[in-house]
This record gives C-alpha cells, sequence and structure tokens, in this order.
C-alpha cells in the first residue's frame, strides 16, 4: 500500500485519549508530484478522472478537465453550495452519466460500468441525504449493503440451503460491524426509530458490508447532532487506518482540518485549487471562491464550531431514487439473467 505515511508536522504525538477529546491521528503526506496546482497527479491516484462534463439543461454542473484521487488518504472534496460535489459523485460512482469523460478506478475504467457494478468493484458511496430503510430493521439494512453490493448470485441466493450459510455469515459481519458503530443494541430496531446520526452511522456502516477499497462520503455530518461528530470523525480516521481510501464533501471547515489529508476545491463545476488542507485554506482564491459564497451560511462552520449544514436534495433526490435498494435488486437479477442466458 502506501509508502507515505510519514505524519506531518501538525500530527502530535499525544497518548490516546480515553475522554472525548479529538485524538491529532498522523496526517499522510508526499500525495503528490510537483505543484500542488488544480489536476496535480499523485503518487499512487487510485481514481484518475479526465474531461467529465455534466450538464443539465444549460447548466454546466460538473466540468472536470483532471483529476486524481490519492490511494490510502483522506481526501476532501469542498466547494460552495451548487459547485458540483454531489454530481460528480453520482457520476464517478455510477449513479449518472456525463456528457462525455473518462475515469478509471484502480487501473480499470469505470465508464458506462453500472452503480452496482461499481460497488462490486471496491467502490462504495453514501448519500447527502441518508438512504437507510426506515421499515427494515437495522440488521436487515446490513444485509441489504451485502445482498446489493456484494454481488453473490442472486438466484443462488433463493435455494435455501445456500442461502442460510451464507446469510449466517452476511449476519456475523453485520453484527460486528454494528458493534464498531455503537448500533449493536438497535440490530432489530426499525431504522426509522434511529437518530439522524446513527441513520449517518448505519449507511457508513453498511456501506462496508462490502469491504471497498474506497469510501465516497457525501456530507457525512450534515444533520449529524453534535455529540456524534467526534465519533463520526474517528469511524472516518479508522477507515484510513483499516487500509481503505476515503473520498469525502464537507462544509465543516474544522473537520476537513482535523482528518483530510487532501483537499481538492470545486467551484461553478471545476477544480479550482488542491492541497494539502493548511495551504488550501489559505489560498485567497479558496477564501474567495467558498467561504465568500458562504458568508451568511457557514461563518460559524469557518470558526471551527462544527455545526449542521442543511443538505441540498436536488441531486440527491434523483441519485436516491435510482439507488433504490428496489432498483438495485432488480439490476443484478438482470444481470444475472444475461450472464446465465449465455
Ligand atoms: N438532476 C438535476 N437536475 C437539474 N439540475 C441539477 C441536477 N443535479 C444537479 N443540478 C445542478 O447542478 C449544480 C451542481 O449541483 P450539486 O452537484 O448538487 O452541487 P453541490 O453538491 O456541490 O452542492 C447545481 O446548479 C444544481 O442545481
Ligand atoms: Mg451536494
Amino acid at each position: 500500500m502506501s509508502s507515505n505515511s510519514t505524519p506531518s508536522n501538525g500530527a502530535t504525538s499525544a497518548p490516546p485519549s480515553t475522554g472525548a477529546a479529538p485524538v491529532a491521528r498522523p496526517k499522510t503526506t508526499g500525495l503528490h508530484v510537483g505543484d500542488a496546482v488544480p489536476g496535480v497527479a499523485k503518487v499512487d491516484p487510485i481514481i484518475v478522472a479526465d474531461g467529465i462534463h455534466r450538464s443539465f439543461g444549460g447548466v454546466t454542473a460538473v466540468d472536470v478537465e483532471h483529476l486524481e484521487v490519492p490511494r490510502g488518504a483522506i481526501t476532501a472534496l469542498i466547494g460552495p453550495n451548487g459547485a458540483g460535489k454531489t454530481t460528480l459523485f453520482n457520476l464517478l460512482t455510477g449513479f449518472d452519466r456525463p456528457d462525455h469523460g473518462t475515469w478509471t478506478f484502480d487501473g480499470r475504467s469505470l465508464s458506462g460500468v453500472p452503480a452496482f457494478r461499481v460497488a462490486r468493484m471496491g467502490l462504495v458511496r453514501t448519500f447527502q441525504l441518508t438512504k437507510a430503510l426506515g421499515l427494515l430493521t437495522v440488521m436487515d439494512n446490513m444485509k441489504l449493503g451485502a445482498t446489493n453490493q456484494r454481488g453473490e448470485k442472486f438466484w443462488a441466493s433463493l435455494i435455501p440451503a445456500l442461502w442460510r450459510s451464507q446469510d449466517a455469515e452476511i449476519e456475523e459481519r453485520a453484527m460486528g460491524l454494528l458493534k464498531k458503530f455503537k448500533l449493536d443494541a438497535k440490530a432489530d430496531d426499525f431504522a426509522a426509530s434511529l437518530s439522524g446520526g446513527q441513520r449517518k452511522l448505519l449507511e457508513m456502516a453498511r456501506s462496508l458490508m462490502t469491504e471497498p477499497t474506497l469510501v465516497m462520503l457525501d456530507e457525512p455530518m450534515a444533520g449529524v447532532n453534535p455529540a456524534l461528530t467526534q465519533s463520526l470523525l474517528d469511524k472516518i480516521l479508522d477507515l484510513k487506518d483499516e487500509g481503505m481510501t476515503v473520498l469525502f464533501v464537507e462544509h465543516d471547515m474544522h473537520m476537513v482540518r482535523h482528518i483530510a489529508d487532501w483537499v481538492v476545491v470545486m467551484a461553478e463545476g471545476k477544480i479550482v485549487a488542491e492541497g494539502d488542507p493548511e495551504s488550501v485554506m489559505k489560498n485567497p482564491a479558496v477564501v474567495d471562491a467558498y467561504l465568500g459564497a458562504h458568508q451568511e451560511l457557514d461563518l460559524g462552520v469557518v470558526t471551527g464550531r462544527i455545526d449542521i449544514v442543511e443538505a441540498d436534495p436536488t441531486t440527491d433526490a434523483a441519485a436516491s431514487a435510482a439507488a433504490d435498494a428496489g432498483s438495485l435488486v432488480d439490476e443484478g437479477v438482470a444481470e444475472e439473467e444475461q450472464e446465465e442466458g449465455k
């Protein structure tokens, strides 16, 4: 994996805390090659995107010339509302199709690959608006994560004997993850009974059912009770410690500074800046493009207070509909039928 886990100057060597105080973990440095300009090459990119363009009617939502996401690190994607962050997530994960553009994940092209197959390849994402299915139990939500994304044979799953052993294995894995996310006591509760923050945790736990290599989180902190934010931050840092790559969208600059190794700034569909958190936040272009547009909305956030940011339902509504469990299962069935018909 990455050979670049040198602690940055920003990391302290404080002993692990047992209290609620945040513990600084080493930042991953040495991620890029040459000057930290928009589109800069990475030493070991897991995503390489070129000429990704998506417009809605006459409005260009995404126009990314070149983007590389460093492997084994936590990258924050920031930018004002409407910058195109969620649309870019939708495109990279197969929930939407670009007008043109190509991209690879782990060296394999993802152009035209549907979302359920992208997930099987090891790239999962969560949604700005959580997608936990309220009328299913927490455990059933977890199991759905496995059946939708892991891609075991759908027809085989209808044969009870096969299904039972597989189900036990999946349940065990689910319970392990629920414990980790402190949701195990809620396993039999309906997801609808969880708080907003717990639903975010459930969505993240569910995305891990497939043992992904890249996890993309769209505003994981939005709507989360401040009491849960530190725990969520720790979970994201854990993902990196376990060898996963994380790309997340976040408005909260305090959080970005705290956990991101690398920051990519979008404005009006384009990548306008990249760099480590400290230099990006000092960049006057970023202060203009990002903070300028956020002055009324996010002043509290900018000053480092963890705050609740309103989710923007526009792009998420469409992608959520596409990601609906039913539609994923249907697609899986169609694919199995196609494969078996050969
Ligand atoms: N399905 C859609 N239909 C029409 N316009 C959309 C759609 N999805 C996104 N947009 C527009 O694309 C732009 C980028 O939106 P989005 O990706 O949600 O930005 P961000 O996540 O950075 O806030 C916005 O102007 C938004 O209104
Ligand atoms: Mg968004």
